[in-house]
């Protein structure tokens, strides 16, 4: 039973209620890309977990989007694996295609909305082994895969994200060396992959648009929030400012990152978590000087990350001088307990209405994520979903925030405040 919600926070009408996935995370076998032969390598998944079969959705999708469908939402974020639609250079595999167009029609027929992601992280093997995208030209081997599932699947798809999180993307791969190709340090690296992105992006969209002119197109940019600690203090206030300048930095045009992406974009795509208080450190050098710190007296995900909702109206709001829609591509918390993401979704989604009323034209949430899933180096440790898997036997069984959502989905309203 899903009880009614009568409050007057209400959403926009069409808002989108809906949870993000992507290919490598959820659908299993994906064998033929980077991260499958990464997670192969000793001491790189927490607890030596590989991707394996994951939560079986490659198979399991009309299951699981029924699911979805029960939760109430209208859409659903999924993404098209690259190294399956196209195994080796420029040779296109018709039967991954028919598969994804099964899947998005699958979508269509449950009542959700697809918003399909084109690149979320993982690459085929052969594109991996030229160097990926820090190779000069990268950008070009990415757009023959996108022209292909443009001119296949285009007609059942008008909302398009290019990119998954450029700067986490290439921090993670060529700073911290904590995700395929496992590169420390490596700032020229970064930089080209930084650059690489940028153009891969650019050029999508205007594939995208070529043959789709009305669909909507965007990137997802992961914003983590940063707050001087000492808000009265220069350098914490300096140090919060570089590190968001670094967040928000896209090379090519030596301009913000977010300033460049929205030229060309039709919308903003926000994935925000967390974040953290920064203190300028005199002795710490080897971290630029910072110290980075929870706020005090809230709660903590499994993840170590504090849980602060109001971090997302301040996120949103700052994306109001772009004056573009903007969807929350990604946010959730990596929670066991789901208690803590019971109380989580409505704060959060209460700050989502409140930046709504200081007029940022948010037109979607997208909660991160449906099912417990494989999650990168952490593997299946973290659990973001509002569905529990058994691990032996794939069985789903939803978590009680799944009938929160249901609740606020339903409704397209939050409860009053203090109910
Ligand atoms: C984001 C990723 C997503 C998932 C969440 C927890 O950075 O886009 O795939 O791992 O974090």
């Amino acid at each position: 039973m899903i009880a009614r919600v009568t409050g007057s926070r209400s959403f926009p009408p069409g808002f989108l209620w809906a949870n993000a996935t992507a290919a490598h995370q959820v659908e299993g076998n994906n064998t033929n890309s980077d991260w499958w032969a990464f997670e192969r390598q000793q001491g790189r998944i927490h607890g030596g977990d590989v991707s394996g079969l994951a939560v079986d959705h490659y198979n399991r999708y009309r299951e699981d989007f029924a699911l979805l469908r029960k939760q109430r939402n209208n859409s659903h974020r999924l993404s098209i694996e690259w190294s399956r639609v196209e195994p080796s250079r420029g040779e296109f595999d018709s039967r991954q295609l028919r598969h994804y167009r099964d899947v998005l029609g699958e979508l269509r027929e449950q009542g959700l909305s697809p918003m399909l992601t084109l690149h979320h992280f993982s690459n085929p093997l052969w594109f991996a082994a030229k160097g990926g995208w820090a190779a000069p030209g990268a950008h070009e081997v990415f757009l023959p895969f996108v022209r292909r599932v443009v001119e296949e699947l285009g007609d059942l798809v008008s909302l398009w994200v290019t990119i998954n999180e450029p700067n986490i993307y290439a921090t993670q791969g060529w700073i911290f060396g904590s995700w395929p190709p496992g590169r420390r340090n490596d700032i020229r690296g970064l930089w080209r992959v930084l650059g690489n992105l940028r153009l891969g992006h650019e050029a999508a969209y205007q594939a995208i648009k070529e043959r789709l002119p009305d669909a909507a197109v965007g990137l997802a940019h992961n914003k983590f929030w940063l707050v001087p600690a000492r808000p009265g203090n220069p350098l914490d206030r300096v140090a919060a400012q570089t590190g968001h300048r670094m967040m928000d930095f896209w090379p090519v045009a030596g301009r913000r990152m977010l300033r460049t992406v929205a030229a060309s974009s039709d919308f903003i795509g926000l994935n925000h978590y967390s974040g953290r208080l920064v203190r300028f450190d005199p002795l710490r050098p080897g971290s630029q000087f910072v110290r980075q710190l929870n706020p005090p007296g809230y709660p903590v995900s499994d993840f170590g990350d504090a849980v602060k909702p109001d971090w997302m109206r301040d996120a949103l709001l700052d994306l109001k001088q772009f004056s573009k829609p903007v969807y929350v591509t990604e946010s959730g918390i990596a929670a066991e307990d789901d208690e803590l993401r019971q109380r989580f979704l409505p704060e959060v989604l209460g700050e989502v209405w409140a930046a709504i009323q200081k007029g940022v034209d948010v037109r979607g949430f997208y909660h991160w994520t449906s099912m417990d899933n494989f999650e990168w180096a952490h593997g299946y440790r973290m659990k973001f979903g509002m569905i529990a898997v058994d691990p032996k036997t794939l069985e789903r069984t939803p978590k009680p925030s799944s009938a929160l959502f249901a609740r606020f989905a339903q409704a397209n309203a939050l409860p009053e405040a203090a109910e």
